[in-house]
């Protein structure tokens, strides 16, 4: 049974079947979630689908990329049917690829340029690349803080990834966990030749939750909890 939430909170779809019922109808409008796991758990998936779901009802979403390049994200994106090049084209959506060893201040003009293009879905995927470029822990976390907090005052809805070795901890630097609105966790469990899935909702402000252990899949349309 879904939980009573505060009504006048405006909620985001997720875009994930299954997920929206867990937390109170959807991420909570302008909030910054993190979603975390180790390699290969879904994160990347999940997030081109939240951006899918904005696409396809007319927002204007951007996707930074860190790791993988923007034709690999659209590659990745196509597999589920979800033409991102088509929405590159109509502009709405910018696909950007960020080199961690340039990243100088990625939080400078990200804030404005989400603020001005009137975006409303944002992914950065994943933080954990900052790592290489800064050296000092203490400068990756406050860069994580600024950038977290440049999102939340942009008014977008953000996921940001991280990749986080297996049962070693919620996010990579320590600090994304506070800052962000959300948390959720991607996990991923093989015994003998099969693979089982599932999300940890860790915290989700302003909001009931439903804990414990989702079990999810992966299939033709992507990350669907299995309760859905
Ligand atoms: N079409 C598909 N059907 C089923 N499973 C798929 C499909 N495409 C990918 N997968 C699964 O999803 C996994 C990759 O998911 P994804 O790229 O989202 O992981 P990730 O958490 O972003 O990993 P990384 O931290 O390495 O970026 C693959 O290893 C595979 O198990
Ligand atoms: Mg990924």
């Amino acid at each position: 049974m879904p939980r009573k939430t505060n009504p006048s909170i405006e909620r985001m779809k997720s875009g994930i079947p299954g997920l929206d019922k867990l937390i109170g109808g959807g991420f909570m409008k302008g909030s910054s979630i993190l979603v975390t796991g180790s390699t290969g758990t879904g994160k990347t998936i999940l997030c081109c689908q939240f951006i899918h779901e904005g696409l396809k009802n007319g927002e204007r979403c951007m996707y930074i990329t860190f790791e993988e390049l923007p034709e690999e994200i659209t590659a990745d994106a196509l597999v589920f049917g979800w033409d991102f090049e088509k929405y590159e084209k109509s502009g709405k959506l910018t696909l950007t690829f960020k080199d961690p060893f340039q990243a100088t201040d990625i939080t400078t003009r990200l804030e404005n340029e989400i603020i001005q293009n009137n975006i409303t879905r944002v992914i950065i995927d994943s933080t954990s690349l900052l790592g290489l470029y800064f050296k000092n822990p203490n400068d990756i976390r406050r860069e994580l803080y600024k950038l977290i907090n440049a999102l939340k005052s942009s008014g977008a809805t953000a996921i940001l990834t991280a990749e986080v070795p297996k049962d070693n901890g919620i996010s990579r630097f320590g600090v994304e966990e506070y800052v962000a609105d959300g948390v959720l966790i991607l996990r991923m469990t093989t015994i003998a030749s099969s693979t089982s899935r599932t999300l940890e909702i860790i915290k989700m402000r302003r909001t009931k939750i439903e804990g414990g252990s989702h079990p999810f899949i992966i299939g033709p349309d992507g990350v669907s909890l299995k309760s859905s």
